[in-house]
């Protein structure tokens, strides 16, 4: 029971096992009772309340700790039993932590939180409390597997797998006593690069027998390990392809090492040429992760986990759900959530990202069995840069466990968790549409990045226009978007089943937010809201900008003891710098799209 913090004591009263009654110490607020034979599957457990004892009862460890968090979350007042338990069993955080400090990407890669929790400039933490107390935070929100190390395996992080796993076990014995287990990053290349073999191919079998031996001894130091995370064939990380091999082929390997811990490899699915010639229109990025993966469906084996980001390019604020996630029905998919804003602000806007992530999660909930999300956290005395930034990594664990979750109460649920009822309002309004917001005064309809190049941060409409990256918007005197339908453009609609493939298809049915995404339209082109593309550009640019002055004043407004004077002034700055970065972001969108397209804006509002 070491997941029990010393603070509980008081409000966790009794812990009843069976055949050893027992006590935790303090009043009897709550009863924990461990019942094998309740009939609760693992994880659950149910909760009530009557008389102000709460009672929790478990099959297992795991789902007493699950529902004494919830004893924490709940209000005042009497509960009749309650059932819970998690919609999915693998609930996954990863990291992108380097060890070693990266010459561009640092030591987290997309990360704005400061350094990382587990890695400091080449060595293991000397903080291992902190990590303690993270994993106890994790858990809190019902985050049962956590990935220590960047996709991007660096030659140095690589050695973790091998002669660095003792530190990888000092992680795990952080981890495992709130029901944690780990998983690690590891390079493709590994029998080369660790194992002095003069090839990586699946199809040999010295391959197949390192990767067998390195498993042994992952599971010799660390008996609980989750498996292995695999960017493999993307952006420059080493995969089969270099042998004429699948991602089936590769996967199915690590698979076999790990089979017979129990240990399963996450395989990511975001493979792509990142190399494509701008001039070149019969290329299109959002084809790729389908091309590569849908005709592998049923030949990865049980213990491989197809890992799928949300949409087809990168988690961009807008983007319609990947079609390899309703495409693969005899393969175990995951879903891979943003929580570090790296397009959406980066930790210094404000954007509150569950209502996104549950506009995806109703499709595709049921054809996934995990949730996956890149964390957002780092050394940063608040964990995530933004103090209010903890929300969406809250709302990770969340929904992970309940992906039906309303996006509006578990933000409710966080504020009340961390703030004095006198704040609550004003922290719902400035964050309730927060995502909305950024939405409006970034990239308009679906048409994606118009970012700095590089760093992701602030405007640049041009920036990856005539780049090898595939993510364009074609805009020219006359329109602006992709057109990526089956009857002109280049085909991806037809990768979606029906409705979705007729639904993109036609101008007519394709929701006004994606039009950009899916087809090339002319600026005076009428929207389904009765707006001309051109005029919404303008309006949602006003209004986005307008919307974080009114955001940075209410905050201004709010008496700086009520969340602590730090948290506040904090916060003060964040918006201060959205707001400059809002007006950046309307200025540069509006007088590009003014220039392009000749059209004036109806209300005549000033642009440059
Ligand atoms: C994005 C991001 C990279 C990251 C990659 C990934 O492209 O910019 O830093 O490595 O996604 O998800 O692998």
């Amino acid at each position: 029971m070491s997941w029990v913090h010393p603070a509980w004591l008081a409000r966790l009263g009794r812990l009843e096992r069976p055949g050893r009654p027992g006590r935790l110490g303090g009043d009897a607020g709550a009863v924990l009772r461990l019942d094998p034979g309740c009939g609760l599957g693992a994880e659950a457990y149910t909760i009530s309340r009557a008389g102000g004892v709460t009672t929790v009862v478990a099959a297992d460890e795991a789902g007493l700790m699950y529902g004494s968090f919830h004893a924490l979350r709940l209000g005042d007042g009497d509960l009749a039993a309650e059932t819970h338990a998690p919609a999915k069993a693998r609930r996954v955080v990863q990291h992108w932590d380097n060890v070693f400090v990266h010459p561009v990407m640092g030591q987290v890669e997309r990360g704005y939180s400061g350094g990382s929790v587990f890695w400091e400039d080449g060595a293991l933490t000397g903080n291992l409390d902190r990590v303690g107390d993270y994993a106890r935070l994790l858990a809190s929100t019902g985050i049962n597997l956590v990935s220590v190390n960047n996709v991007n395996v660096h030659a140095g992080e690589a050695r973790l797998l091998t002669e660095r796993i003792g530190e990888v076990a000092v992680l795990a014995e952080r981890f495992r006593p709130y029901h944690i287990r780990v998983l690690l990053s590891v390079s493709f290349a590994s029998p080369m690069v660790l194992g002095g073999l003069d090839t990586a191919d699946p199809g040999d079998k010295r391959v197949r027998a390192w990767w067998a031996a390195a498993a042994r001894r992952v599971y010799a130091r660390i008996p609980d390990f989750g498996g292995f995370v695999v960017k493999a064939d993307s952006e420059g990380q080493p995969g089969p392809y270099a042998y004429g091999r699948t991602h089936a082929d590769g996967a199915n390997m690590l698979a076999a090492a790990l089979a017979p811990f129990g240990g399963e490899v996450y395989w990511r699915a975001f493979v792509y040429n990142h190399r494509q010639d701008w001039r070149d229109r019969s290329t299109d990025r959002a084809r790729a992760a389908y091309e590569h993966f849908a005709p592998l469906d049923g030949q990865f084996a049980d213990n491989v986990v197809v890992q799928v980001k949300h949409g087809p390019i990168d988690f961009q604020v807008r983007e319609p759900v990947s079609p390899v996630l309703l495409g693969m029905p005899a393969t175990r998919l995951a879903v891979e959530l943003q929580a570090t804003q790296e397009y959406t602000g980066q930790q210094r806007h404000l954007c509150y990202l569950p209502p996104l992530w549950t506009s995806v999660l109703s499709t595709v909930a049921d054809h996934v069995d995990a949730v996956v999300t890149v964390s957002n956290v780092g050394e940063d005395a608040y964990w995530t840069g933004h103090p209010l930034a903890q929300a969406n990594l809250y709302a990770a664990g969340r929904l992970a466990w309940d992906p039906a979750l309303d996006p509006g109460a578990v933000l409710d649920e966080w504020i009340s968790l961390t703030f004095p009822e006198a704040a609550r309002e004003t922290l719902h309004a400035l964050m309730d549409r927060s995502w909305c917001v950024y939405e409006q005064y970034t990239a308009p309809l679906g048409v994606g990045f118009m970012v700095h190049p590089g760093d992701h941060y602030g405007p640049d409409v041009d920036g990856y226009e005539y780049s090898r990256w595939g993510t364009y918007h074609f805009a020219d005197r006359d329109g602006v978007g992709v057109d990526r339908t089956r009857a002109t453009g280049t085909g991806f609609t037809g990768q979606y089943p029906a409705p979705w493939r007729d639904e993109y298809e036609s101008l007519a049915t394709c929701p006004d937010e994606l039009l950009l995404f899916f087809h090339h339209v002319p600026y005076r082109h009428v929207l389904r809201s009765g707006l001309t593309v051109i005029q919404h550009i303008y309006d949602t640019h006003f209004a986005g900008a307008a919307a974080v002055t009114a955001m940075r004043r209410r905050w201004a407004e709010l008496a700086p003891e009520l969340v602590g004077a730090e948290l506040h002034e904090r916060v003060r700055e964040r918006l201060a710098e959205q707001e400059r970065s809002a007006v950046e972001w309307r200025d540069q969108i509006n007088t590009y799209f003014l220039r392009k397209s000749g059209v004036p804006d109806a209300h005549g509002r000033r642009i440059f």
